[in-house]
């Protein structure tokens, strides 16, 4: 049975304080459609190509907003409700906009005793922004704090974008990350 999406009006609540933004993009890519397409030809079920073609959506929205979400249950002709159940239920979908370089610092227990809660305070100061706010004014930095990383044994964890991951980071290092960002060394996020 399909379950429709509320309007795109960005007022969908998802906790006290926090809504689903819209995004000025409405509708996915030519060549966007065609890798989603080619994705859904492997599986007997196009339902299996949820998870990648909201990645696809993500890259070409910059989040996953609800006009990324209807445009991927029309892609792939799956419920709305289906599509919005799949990208509310993993974090790795960003719901609102990111900076260019988004950190994500791990402060769960590994973490959280190897100093993850001043090194996340520290940074956000560095950047000007809050973690989980939105991102510094130049659209260029955002810094969230996220569950496990998968590296407890090697805490603190912090990594940027998908691509760049670090372990036992400290003040110093923070830097180097951020520099190596402002040298233009790791992918923008979303691309
Ligand atoms: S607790 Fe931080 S990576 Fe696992």
């Amino acid at each position: 049975m399909s379950h429709p999406l509320p309007p795109d009006t960005g007022e969908l609540p998802l906790a006290p304080g926090q809504r689903l933004l819209e995004s000025s993009r409405k509708e996915l890519s030519p060549e966007a459609l065609a890798e989603i397409q080619a994705i859904a030809s492997r599986y007997p079920d196009r339902m299996a190509a949820t998870l990648p073609a909201l990645h696809i959506a993500q890259r070409e929205f910059g989040f996953v907003s609800l006009a990324a979400m209807k445009a991927v249950a029309k892609a792939l002709g799956l419920p709305e409700g289906h599509v919005f159940g799949v990208a509310t239920f993993y974090t790795m979908y960003q719901k609102k906009p990111v900076g260019q370089y988004h950190f994500q610092v791990c402060t769960n227990i590994s973490c959280a005793l190897n100093g993850a809660a001043p090194l996340l305070q520290k940074l956000c100061a560095r950047l000007g922004v809050e973690a989980g706010g939105p991102p510094s004014a130049d659209g260029k930095w955002s810094v969230e704090e996220v569950e496990c990383l998968a590296g407890c044994g090697t805490a603190p964890c912090v990594q940027v974008n998908h691509d760049v991951y670090d372990e036992f980071v400290d003040e110093k290092m923070l830097e180097e990350m951020i520099a190596a960002c402002q040298r233009g060394e790791y992918r923008p996020w979303a691309h």
